[in-house]
């Protein structure tokens, strides 16, 4: 549903073609010029489709020129406006927002990778902190109407209570999931003490297509799965996520842009997920059943991955109280979408752990 509790209309993706979402009456975002931080990944990717359809001028920040780029793969690489360089970069926010005239700013931009996190955790302390209050100064300086600010369910931490709520106090213990706690507090100080309107988004775990990262799950599981592999989990099989649709991710997104819109939100955190915890072995056991495929997975971990958490899933009943905002796509539709964007892919797709150096199958 959008932000007026009209049903918001994902439209079938046909392999090859360019991903379409309409949500009836979002004309609000016509003309305006909105910065997504971090649009080559895989939320970026989408909600820059999904701006552009409604009209916004969509401005990015790059970093890394990459081989596979998100942006490319959704066809919407020579339709936005880039600026080189790093979030982390003194200055770069503040001519990009002041030069390009920007009014939104949705800052997802962040070092998203448990594994590297834990391995050597500077660039993700440096990106997905700093980087997040030098976005919020730079928004508080030039006087950004709105900005939204991708935290994460990790932030929540290890809790005793199941699903996560909002009121429950940040707990995160792990470097990535101490980052996203770290940038969504400082978010919101920036409502609670300099009056910028910004809301946060604690969010469950995203899939779809256009997903580069090689060391996710979906990506991995699919990719196996229709390249007749077994799909490698790293875990004993046994974690429990929530696992939300891209798309429905992106509805989520503009709900809360079009509510901070309405003076709501402001200052305040929101959960999406689908509500249902799936266990790691039954997800992929169900991607190669939709895939057509019967190669089982192959199982490498004991019990839970060092520095990951093993079970996590949110309640999103204060977004939808507020929105309308639920997701409109189920796992199984949005894993056939999915599954059926990579087919159509195949330069996307993970290639077999022998011809690559990662380790497989993270649950990020
Ligand atoms: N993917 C998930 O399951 C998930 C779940 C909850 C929250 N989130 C959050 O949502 C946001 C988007 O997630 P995603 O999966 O699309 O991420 P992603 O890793 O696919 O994309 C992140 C993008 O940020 C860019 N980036 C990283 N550091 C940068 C820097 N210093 N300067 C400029 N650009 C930089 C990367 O190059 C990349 O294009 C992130 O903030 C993430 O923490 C993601």
């Amino acid at each position: 549903m959008d932000s007026g509790g009209r049903a918001v209309e994902a439209v079938e993706l046909r392999p090859g073609a360019e991903p379409r979402f309409r949500a009836a009456g979002a004309t609000e975002l016509a003309g305006r010029a909105v910065l997504v931080t971090g649009a080559d990944g895989l939320l970026g990717s989408w909600l820059v489709g999904a701006l552009l359809r409604r009209g916004a001028r969509a401005v990015t920040i790059r970093r890394d020129d990459r081989a596979v780029s998100a942006l490319a793969l959704l066809g919407l690489a020579d339709r936005v406006d880039v600026v080189h360089g790093d979030i982390c970069t003194e200055g770069l926010l503040a001519r990009t927002i002041g030069e390009y005239d920007v009014d939104s700013v949705f800052h997802l931009a962040a070092q998203t990778l448990v594994g590297p996190a834990n391995k050597a955790p500077l660039s993700t302390f440096e990106t997905n902190i700093r980087g997040t209050w030098l976005v919020l100064e730079a928004c508080r300086a030039h006087g950004v109407e709105r900005v939204v600010v991708a935290s994460s369910d990790k932030a929540y931490g290890r809790q005793d209570a199941l699903p996560y709520r909002e009121t429950q106090p940040l707990q995160a213990i792990y470097p990535y999931d101490v980052s996203k706690a770290a940038g969504d507090l400082i978010a919101r100080s920036y409502w609670h003490t300099f009056g910028l309107p910004v809301a946060v988004t604690r969010f469950a775990n995203l899939y779809g297509g256009a997903d580069t990262h090689r060391s996710r799950l979906i990506p991995e599981a699919v990719s196996a799965a229709l390249s007749g592999r077994a799909p490698v989990i790293r875990s004993d099989g046994s974690p429990e996520r929530d696992f939300l649709y891209v798309e429905d991710a992106v509805a989520a997104y503009l709900a809360i842009w079009e509510a901070l819109g309405r003076g709501q939100g402001r200052g305040e955190a929101f959960n999406a997920g689908d509500g249902k915890p799936h266990n790691v072995r039954e997800l992929v056991s169900l991607i190669c059943r939709l895939a057509g495929s019967s190669v089982e997975p192959d199982i490498r971990g004991a019990g839970v991955p060092a520095g990951e958490i093993d079970r996590q899933w949110v309640d999103a009943s204060k977004l939808r109280a507020l929105t309308g905002w639920e997701p409109a796509v189920t796992l199984e539709e949005g894993l056939r979408r999915t599954i059926e964007w990579y087919r159509a892919h195949p330069a996307a797709r993970v290639p077999a752990p022998a011809e690559r150096s990662e380790t497989p199958a993270v649950l990020d």
